[in-house]
C-alpha cells in the first residue's frame, strides 16, 4: 500500500490558457492527444482541477499515483462525457443510478457501481467498485470527448493538500511532474464532487460535496450519509478519501462550532490569547463577522458572506491557501452549519482540523 515516491524524472510542464468565448479546439486537441498517448493533463471540472490521465492505461494512472504521491490504496474517480459511456466502465448499473444522472449530470456527483474488468485495478485500488462522474466544465467536456477515452482524474494537488481552484495552484504542486495544465480560470464550485456509493443497500454519501445531501433525497427519498471523519478518524476507508488528515493546509487549523455569536467569541478570545503568546493567527470567517475583529492584530480572511454557501464553498480553498501565504501559524475557522453546501464546507474545514474541532456552549 504505501507511497508511489515521486522518481525525480521532471517533465516540461506547458500550460494552455483555455477562453471561452474563442474556444480553444486546437488546444484541446492537443491535451486530448497528450492523454491518448499516456501523459497527464490537469483540466478545469466545476469543482476542482483534475490531474487526468487514460483511465484505461494502467501506467498512465500510475503517472498520476506519482506526481501526486498518493498513496496506492486510494482510488480514482472516473470522468465520462455523458451518462451514455457509464457502460464502458461499469456493470450491473442499478436503475437508481440512470435516474441520479438524469437529474445530476453533467455536474458534481460521483456514484460508486460495480466496475468493468477493464477498468486496471491501478483506478480502483484493487477494488471491484468505481467511481464515476460526468463534469459539467465545457473545458472538462470537451477534453474526455476529444480523448475518445474515461479520463481518470483526482483533485490535481499533491496528496494531503488543498484542492486546487485555479491553474497557479495546480502549477504549485505538481509543475514539473506533469505534462499539462489546461487553464480555464478559476473554478465555480470550489469543493470536490459529492460521492455517493450505489453498492450500499441504501445510497450513502462516501464525502459530502457540490451536490448536497437535500437535493439527492428531493429525487432518492432517503440517503445515508457514512459517518464522517470527525466522528470516524482513521477506521474504517469505507471511502479511502475519508482519512481524516486531508486537504489540508500547512498552518494548523482549529473548526469552531456553535452558535454564531457564541461561536466567534470564543475564536476572538483565543486568537487574543495565542498572539500575546507571540503566535501569528489568521481567521477564517463570514464576511459580517469582520467588523467584530476590526481592529485587532490578526490576519483576517473571509471566504463569503454565510448565507452565501455558494460563494463560501467557491472561495473555501484559496481562502486557505491566502492565509498559508499570509504565514500564519494557526487559522481559527468558523463553522457555517450543515444545511446545503455547508455539511461539505464542515468536511473539508474538519479534515483541514485533523479532527481539532471546538464545540463552543453558547
Ligand atoms: O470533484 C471531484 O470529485 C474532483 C474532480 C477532479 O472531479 N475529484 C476528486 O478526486 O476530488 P479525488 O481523488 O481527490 O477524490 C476522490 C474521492 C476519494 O475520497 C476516494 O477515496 C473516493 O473518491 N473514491 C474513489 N473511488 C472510490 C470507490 N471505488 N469507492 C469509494 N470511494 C471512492
Ligand atoms: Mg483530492
Amino acid at each position: 500500500m504505501g507511497l508511489v515516491a515521486w522518481d525525480g524524472e521532471m517533465r516540461r510542464t506547458r500550460v494552455f490558457k483555455i477562453d471561452f468565448q474563442g474556444f480553444a479546439e486546437p488546444l484541446i486537441a492537443q491535451a486530448a492527444e497528450v492523454l491518448r498517448a499516456g501523459g497527464l493533463v490537469a483540466f478545469p471540472t466545476e469543482t476542482v482541477y483534475g490531474l487526468g490521465a487514460n483511465a484505461l492505461d494502467a501506467d498512465a494512472v500510475k503517472g498520476i499515483f506519482a506526481a501526486k504521491e498518493r498513496p496506492a490504496y486510494d482510488p480514482l474517480i472516473v470522468h465520462l462525457a455523458e451518462a451514455a459511456e457509464l457502460p464502458q466502465v461499469t456493470v450491473g448499473i442499478p436503475p437508481v443510478a440512470w435516474t441520479l444522472a438524469a437529474h445530476f449530470w453533467p455536474g458534481p456527483l460521483t456514484l460508486v457501481l460495480p466496475r468493468r474488468t477493464e477498468v486496471p485495478p491501478e483506478v480502483t485500488a484493487g477494488g471491484e467498485t468505481v467511481a464515476v462522474r460526468v463534469p459539467l466544465h465545457p473545458v472538462a467536456q470537451a477534453l474526455i470527448r476529444a480523448a475518445g477515452v474515461p479520463v481518470a482524474a483526482p483533485s490535481a494537488n499533491r496528496f494531503g493538500q488543498l484542492s486546487p481552484t485555479r491553474a497557479e495552484d495546480v502549477l504549485a504542486d505538481l509543475e514539473g511532474r506533469i505534462d499539462l495544465v489546461l487553464d480555464g480560470g478559476p473554478t465555480s464550485v470550489g469543493v470536490e464532487s459529492t460521492v455517493l456509493s450505489l453498492v450500499t443497500p441504501v445510497p450513502t454519501i462516501l464525502r459530502p460535496g457540490g451536490v448536497s445531501r437535500e437535493a439527492l433525497e428531493n429525487v432518492l427519498g432517503f440517503v445515508e450519509l457514512f459517518p464522517g471523519p470527525a466522528s470516524s478518524g482513521q477506521g474504517a476507508l469505507a471511502s479511502p478519501g475519508s482519512l481524516l488528515q486531508h486537504y489540508a493546509p500547512r498552518a494548523k487549523l482549529i473548526l469552531y462550532r456553535g452558535a454564531p455569536a457564541a461561536m466567534l467569541d470564543v475564536m476572538r478570545e483565543e486568537a487574543l490569547r495565542l498572539h500575546a503568546k507571540g503566535t501569528r493567527v489568521g481567521l477564517l470567517l463570514a464576511e459580517e463577522d469582520l467588523a467584530l475583529f476590526a481592529g485587532l492584530p490578526l490576519i483576517l480572511r473571509a471566504a463569503g458572506p454565510a448565507e452565501d454557501l455558494e460563494e463560501v464553498a467557491r472561495q473555501l480553498f484559496a481562502t486557505l491557501r491566502e492565509l498559508d501565504a499570509a504565514e500564519v501559524r494557526v487559522i481559527l475557522a468558523r463553522d457555517f452549519g450543515s444545511a446545503g453546501l455547508g455539511l461539505a464546507i464542515r468536511d473539508r474545514l474538519t479534515r483541514a482540523a485533523g479532527g481539532h474541532v471546538v464545540a463552543v456552549q453558547s
